[in-house]
């Protein structure tokens, strides 16, 4: 069950919703998004069925949700979410790129892959300080260093950096640098970070498990959820399958599927999708025209020497092209450039 508080609901009407809530030894989440706060119940139907929490002051809806995943589910929320990073938007309405380095390797490097993404319309900057790699003896990012080269790209540019966080207890230092704290694939089941990032001030991309289902995908989300932050949105990366001509498939049927089942916004990665430069291209056809609400897209000034991921990243002009090509079908799919 999930309680809607009303926009003009005060801290003090939600607060005695909680405490409702507790005297009859049922648990309050409480997660407060950018226009509203909702309540997530947990505990005996019955019990808290009797409270008549409908009608109270600050309360708007009080809603039986059916799905395991609440406070993301669109059960609850029937309008898509629009969630704004460091002012720009991602949801219904708007196609957001999200544009960088795979890596931050060197200051030259990650200025230069900005700079080709904001030629190219991207309003995000993307690039990994911290690197979740497959082997121990693979570049794994230049830590705190390459957290503040983000930074300073983003002085430089105005492009706010999202960036990935691999452990709990770097959530409050990569917070500090970034504007939205990524949680990879490999990290998608962590449960400590996920709460971590629940309980940071920013919002939060969450990539999918390469070998998760849709609806473990959306538990995650209702973990960071369950903490209080409801500023999340998902990111279909492809998974694993028997192909291997692809690094991972694309499953372009979980766009739909997540923005019918959940409210947030759902964007797709065509470089890690594919883990080849000349599938971005398709693959981000294929995503916007799925209905996906933005990508997130690899780009190197120099691919051939890329620290990571060389082999899916683009050049400014691969970009460039793609971003002319995705402008056309986004205006058909009634969004435009966010
Ligand atoms: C991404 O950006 C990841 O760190 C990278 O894809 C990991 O790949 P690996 O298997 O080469 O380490
Ligand atoms: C990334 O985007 O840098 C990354 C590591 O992606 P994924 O977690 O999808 O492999």
């Amino acid at each position: 069950m999930v309680v809607v508080m009303s926009a003009d609901a005060t801290q003090a009407d939600v607060a005695e919703v909680v405490e409702l809530v507790r005297s009859v030894g049922a648990e309050a989440f409480v997660s407060r998004g950018v226009s509203r706060t909702i309540v997530g119940l947990v505990g005996d139907a019955g019990a808290l069925g009797m409270l008549s929490l409908r009608g109270r002051r600050g309360v708007s809806d009080v809603v039986r949700i059916s799905v395991p995943f609440k406070l993301v589910s669109r059960e609850n929320h029937p309008e898509r979410s629009v969630i704004e990073v460091g002012g720009v938007p991602i949801g219904p309405g708007s196609l957001t790129v999200i544009a960088g380095p795979c890596a931050v390797e060197t200051p030259a490097q990650t200025l230069a892959a900005a700079r080709m993404a904001r030629a190219a319309g991207a309003t995000l900057l993307r690039g990994g300080a911290f690197k979740p790699r497959t082997s121990p003896y693979a570049f794994q990012g230049l830590g705190e260093t390459g957290l503040k080269i983000l930074a300073d790209v983003r002085d430089e540019t105005g492009m706010p950096v999202v960036t990935e966080v691999v452990d709990p207890a770097s959530v409050e230092l990569v917070a500090s640098y970034a504007d939205m704290l990524q949680v990879g694939t490999r990290n998608m089941q962590n449960f400590a970070l996920l709460q971590a990032v629940g309980s940071a001030s920013r919002p939060v991309l969450l990539k999918r498990g390469m070998s998760s289902t849709i609806e473990e995908w959306l538990m995650a989300a209702e973990y960071i959820a369950q903490r209080g932050n409801l500023d999340i949105v998902l990111c279909e990366r492809g998974i694993r399958t028997f192909e291997k001509a692809t690094r991972n498939t694309l499953d372009v049927s979980a766009v739909p599927i997540a923005q019918r089942l959940s409210h947030l916004p759902v964007i797709v990665d065509p470089s890690h999708s594919g883990g080849r430069r000349d599938l971005v291209l398709p693959l981000s056809r294929a995503a916007v025209a799925a209905g996906a609400d933005g990508l997130i897209i690899d780009v190197h000034p120099d691919p051939a020497i890329a620290l990571c991921d060389g082999d899916q990243a683009l050049v400014g002009a691969d970009l460039a092209e793609l971003a002319g090509q995705i402008t056309g079908l986004a205006a058909l799919m009634g969004r435009t450039a966010a």
